[in-house]
């Protein structure tokens, strides 16, 4: 038995109907804290539907989900704060600069303005957009708004991290670089 408070995730037949339609059918897993776990499935299998639920995004239509400790079959908006999310389709605004998509996810968040500056330095350096603040989203390559994209599903330092897919143009070499370079990961700051 794993003692409580160690468990990131846990599901007991998480399942989600569209009409008649089953796109995610009791599902049930446990990961624990510190865990990096990743759902694999075909196109359509039902991760980013699974993702959505865990995230309060989207009610169950059975089963049951707890997150970071919350139950978001029952209480969904509670997890939100707790949770960085980096979404397959939508994370950007692609005609604010990046410093502004920074600060826009920082107050989403509620943090003050004075942390949101500070996290935007950091992120900045972190993930090597360092100079590009004031530059308009939809100018960057992709794998900059990618990271954009992640330092922006990080910058209230969530507890537990969903990341949908988001590996397209980017270049993890450089990425694991600067987190070694940084003694930490963005995950565990
Ligand atoms: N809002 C919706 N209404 C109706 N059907 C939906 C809805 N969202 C998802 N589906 C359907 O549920 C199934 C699972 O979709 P989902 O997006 O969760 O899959 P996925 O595993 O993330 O796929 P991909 O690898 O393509 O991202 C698909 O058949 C999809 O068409
Ligand atoms: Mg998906």
């Amino acid at each position: 038995m794993t003692p409580p408070g160690t468990i990131a995730i846990e599901t007991r037949g998480l399942t989600r109907n569209f009409r008649r339609f089953t796109a995610v059918d009791e599902v049930s897993f446990q990961v624990e804290r510190g865990e990096v776990f990743g759902l694999l499935g075909a196109n359509g299998a039902g991760k980013t539907t699974t993702i959505r639920m865990l995230t309060g995004l989207l009610r169950p239509s059975r089963g049951e989900a707890w997150v970071v400790g919350v139950p978001v079959h029952s209480s969904p908006e509670k997890v939100k704060r707790q949770l960085g999310y980096m979404s397959q389709r939508f994370s950007l605004y692609e005609d604010l600069t990046v410093g502004e998509n920074l600060t826009f996810f920082g107050g989403v968040y509620g943090l003050p303005g004075s942390e949101i500056r500070q996290r935007k330095e950091e992120l900045l350096d972190l993930f090597d957009l360092d100079g590009l603040a004031d530059r308009i989203t939809s100018s960057l390559p992709t794998g900059h708004r990618q990271r954009l994209a992640l330092a922006s599903a990080l910058i209230h330092k969530p507890q537990l991290l969903f990341l949908d897919e988001p590996t397209g143009g980017i270049d993890p070499r450089s990425g694991r670089c600067r987190y070694d370079r940084h003694g930490d990961h963005p995950l565990h700051g």
